[in-house]
């Protein structure tokens, strides 16, 4: 079975260990940390509820990255900085950069042949330095954004319409922030799209919602951030990879000219399978709908110039 390493032991990273563990889709499942200690103390805890939780992954904790992640299938990255206070968006990227460059080096030299998922924030300009540092082909660096953001879209359809949530899919594009772009049209509860069963205004709540979904999630916690769907958004990811069925989930990939861009790194649906991207699917969009992508995108290039002289 595989290796699959986490790069981060906080909140993220550490339900997403767990997360991992208890699917038993993995042998070892490395948890790293640069607090010396932590990831240690959290993989150890981990392995002893599994005699409870019926897994056998051997969750092992380093402080060393390149340690850490040597020869693992996957890499699932999360390790950065919240905003703190004092902090501008600027320096919370720059902050997030030196962390992801670092962190990519090691990959590169370590697990040259990794599926690298990112989860670090701001989301897609991560995922493009990642790209950039590790100079993997785009199959192999993936974002995590779109299972997250449709995970959430897929729970306010469920809750306002008291079905289960196993029978509601639904698709978010474009980058993790306020100009995702919802697509109430290929979002249905088993095959039937939401647009027959929702008025056109609580559809446009719900989108609202979701897109607001990781403030909203925020300012309830206070000193923190979302991390038990993050998490769980990430190890579908991972899973698909290990398991190549070729699930088919919106991600973050660099695109080459599907959707009218390239040189950016947004959120699509994809196909994924063991080498990661299998291929892009293309959907017919509405002319709003393109509209709406087009901002994504833009406000995402920005981020990505922003970082971009800054890459050694
Ligand atoms: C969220 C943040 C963590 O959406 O990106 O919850």
């Amino acid at each position: 079975m595989a290796k699959v390493a986490v790069i981060g032991a906080g909140n993220v990273g550490a339900t997403c260990a767990h997360v991992l563990a208890q699917k038993d889709i993995a042998s070892t499942v490395a948890l790293v940390d640069i607090v010396e200690g932590m990831p240690q103390g959290k993989a150890l805890d981990m392995r002893q509820a599994g005699p409870l939780q019926d897994y056998d992954s051997s969750v092992v904790g380093y402080n060393d990255v390149a340690e850490g992640v040597a020869g693992a299938d996957v890499v699932v990255m999360t390790a950065g900085l919240a905003r703190k206070p004092g902090m501008d968006r600027m320096d919370l990227l720059k902050k997030n950069l030196e962390i992801v460059a670092g962190a990519m080096k090691a990959v590169k030299a370590k697990a040259p042949g990794a599926v690298v998922v990112m989860v670090t924030n701001p989301l897609d300009v991560m995922t493009w330095v990642a790209l950039k540092v590790t100079g993997f082909p785009r199959e192999r660096v993936l974002g995590m954004a779109g299972v997250l953001d449709s995970t959430r879209l897929r729970t306010f359809i469920a809750m306002e319409l008291g079905v289960s949530v196993v029978d509601v899919s639904a698709m978010v594009l474009g980058g993790h922030g306020d100009t995702m772009v919802p697509l109430p049209r290929y979002s249905t509860v088993n095959g039937v799209p939401i647009t027959e069963l929702l008025a056109a205004d609580v559809i446009e709540k719900l989108s609202d919602r979701t897109r607001k979904g990781g403030g909203e999630i925020v300012a309830l916690l206070k000193t923190g951030s979302a991390y038990y769907a993050p998490a769980t958004s990430a190890v579908q990811m991972v899973e698909a990879v290990l398991k190549d069925r070729g699930h088919l989930l919106p991600a973050c990939v660099a695109l080459e000219g599907e959707y009218g861009e390239k040189g950016i790194c947004l959120g699509v649906p994809v196909i994924i399978g063991a080498r990661g991207l299998r291929r892009v699917v293309e959907l017919r969009l509405t002319e709003a709908e393109k509209a709406m992508l087009k901002k994504s995108a833009d406000s995402v290039r920005k981020g990505i110039d922003e970082v971009a002289g800054l890459i050694g």
